[in-house]
């Protein structure tokens, strides 16, 4: 089973970008965290970033077509405007769990609403780094529940 990982915009900064907010942990570390957590749970990660809302929308199309079982998805910024996002997850065959690495609940006011989550199986948000590896044992936990 493949787990597909999107990040969004921004997120290739992860390590020096607002490490106040998003901690030191790079993309790179973050990506071999999840490579781990995967082999222990015996599935294969494939992690992608993207900058641009077409492009993530593109990836997004692309996960299913390729044979990922699910999606991991961290959408940045356009998780709180884009309808053009949550509509590309909301035509996924495949459940997507959406990950931040912030409690965007606790931030400023136009971060507190996420117009993708409702797209998604479930949303894991303010663990920092961890919110990925604990989105992606859920999301695990949810398509082996529905595979039985
Ligand atoms: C984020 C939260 C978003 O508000 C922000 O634009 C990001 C990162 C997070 O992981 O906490 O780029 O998605």
């Amino acid at each position: 089973m493949r787990i597909a990982v999107l990040h969004g915009p921004n997120l290739n900064a992860l390590g020096t970008r607002e490490p106040d907010v998003y901690g030191r942990t790079t993309l790179a570390e973050i990506d071999a965290a999840l490579a781990s957590e995967a082999s222990s749970l015996g599935v294969e990660v494939s992690c992608e970033q993207h900058q641009g809302e077409g492009e993530l929308i593109g990836a997004i199309h692309r996960v299913a077509a390729q044979g990922a079982a699910g999606l991991l998805v961290n959408p940045g910024a356009y998780t709180h405007y884009s309808y053009a996002v949550a509509d590309a997850l909301r035509s996924l065959s495949i459940p997507a769990v959406e990950v931040h690495l912030s409690n965007i609940h606790a931030r400023e006011e136009y971060r507190r609403h996420s117009v993708t989550a409702a797209s998604c199986v479930g949303v894991v948000a303010g663990f920092g780094a961890d919110s990925y590896t604990v989105g992606l044992r859920a999301l695990f936990t949810y398509l082996s529940r529905k595979r039985r």
